[in-house]
């Protein structure tokens, strides 16, 4: 007899509210950065939560954090759910968070019911998955199956020159030990990832829920590019060397090779821009970009790369100025396991709740896991489309129809 576990709209609702006052920016939308003391609380908020569910909590040496439902079958490999506590500069509250309390709520209800799954279900809480604090996203879930090592997590640096090893130093953690934590092929039977969809979509079509098929890959690249500081009053322009005029060039061709010389599916934008020394009255010297290039078809993430470097070289040697280009962070395009969205499929089903299949845009470590188990997704609408700013807003409503499903997939999927 399967139960027809039904979620706590009240308790997602306080758990969400809670978690949004760990923030450094209460005047302007969440930003919660790892390894901060807005993070450190969160975390002692959510592990509070999992230690009174009598769940059995690790966390990792870079602060990735699981905490397991026993199963029947506890050697059994576990399935994993959740998501991410860390946000972007003046962010939403709702990012990354409706993942992991909906996790939380369905172990919650799980316990409450005294039901026992098969196998166990592990609460995962990733650390830097946005990678605006070190410069890398999906950094902790990377760290977790071993595509960055200690060594790797020395070179991801932030805008005040302190590392990710550093900082998980400082935090407490103890970076250089990452290889008695790994996830290899086998040792999960799937994750789900409950998460808004940052789009305009499903409220558009007024639909519930996206089961997710597919998520983008992406490229982040660093371009910096270097010209000449002169005064900017007195310099006459045909002797300038101005990286800046150089970056607009260059940001224009991103723009419009995304736009319309690559795929339909093709996005692209920068959203980091450093200048120095950054006073109005000197050129420039070195102008620093962060290049942000998605696709669901790694074709289009390679015309945009060609196109920039393409320009980046005519810009360069017409205004006389030097660059570099480095990839900073990529992953490939996922496409989520039939086992998984089948299980999501038939948990809405059985629940009534309207839904469609959907491609995620936005990045997740969902994508990561793809690397060493099955994976899926779960939407929930993002009202008007708006996240990664104050405006973001998902109902209550809609998150707990997404909890109620993620519990029967749960259930499903926890079956041997
Ligand atoms: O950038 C992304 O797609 C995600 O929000 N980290
Ligand atoms: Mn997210
Ligand atoms: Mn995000």
């Amino acid at each position: 007899m399967t139960n027809n576990h039904i979620s706590n709209k009240e308790r997602i609702d306080k758990h969400i509210d809670t978690l949004a006052w760990y923030n450094s920016t209460p005047t302007k939308g969440i930003t919660r950065f790892s390894y901060t003391e807005q993070d450190r609380k969160a975390r002692e908020y959510l592990l509070d939560k999992m230690a009174e569910l009598g769940l059995q909590i690790t966390q990792d040496s870079v602060g990735n954090i699981r905490a397991r439902l026993e199963g029947s079958y506890s050697d059994a490999p576990p399935v994993l759910t959740g998501s991410h506590i860390d946000t972007v500069r003046h962010g939403g509250k709702y990012d990354g968070v409706v993942g992991v309390v909906c996790a939380l709520e369905a172990l919650t209800v799980f316990k409450e019911q005294s039901y026992i799954p098969q196998r166990p279900i592990d609460l995962i809480i990733f650390v830097e998955e946005e990678g605006v604090n070190f410069g890398a996203g999906l950094a902790g879930s990377k760290a977790l199956v071993g595509t960055y090592t200690p060594e790797t997590l020395k070179t991801l640096v932030n805008d005040d020159g302190v590392s990710m090893y550093d900082g998980a130093k400082s935090f407490g953690l103890d970076p250089d030990t990452m290889g008695d934590h790994l996830l290899k092929p086998g040792d999960a039977h799937a994750m789900v990832e409950v998460h808004i969809e940052q789009s305009v979509v499903l409220d558009t079509e007024k639909i519930s829920l996206g089961i997710v098929t597919g998520i983008a890959g992406i490229e982040w690249l660093r371009v910096e590019i270097e010209g000449q500081p002169d005064h900017a009053g007195a310099m006459p322009m045909q002797y300038r060397k101005d990286p800046m005029a150089g970056a607009a060039e260059i940001i224009a061709t991103i723009e419009e090779t995304a736009r319309s010389g690559a795929l339909p599916t093709t996005v692209a934008t920068v959203g980091k821009i450093l200048c120095s020394p950054n006073v109005p009255n000197v050129i420039p010297e070195k102008v620093h970009l962060v290049v942000d290039i998605r696709d669901v078809d790694p074709a289009g993430i390679e015309t945009v790369t060609r196109m920039l470097i393409q320009k980046l070289e005519q810009v360069a040697s017409r205004r006389n100025l030097s660059y570099t280009v480095k990839n900073v962070s990529s992953i490939g395009p996922t496409t989520c396991s039939e086992k998984v969205v089948d299980a999501l499929e038939q948990s809405a089903k059985k629940r009534g709740i309207a839904y469609k299949y959907m491609i995620s845009g936005a990045l997740h470590d969902t994508a990561v896991l793809a690397g060493i188990t099955e994976v899926g997704m779960l939407f929930v609408p993002s009202i008007h489309g708006r996240s990664h700013c104050p405006q973001e807003y998902t109902s209550i409503d809609d998150i707990a129809k997404g909890c109620d499903v993620l519990l029967g997939a749960l259930e499903k999927l926890s079956k041997l």
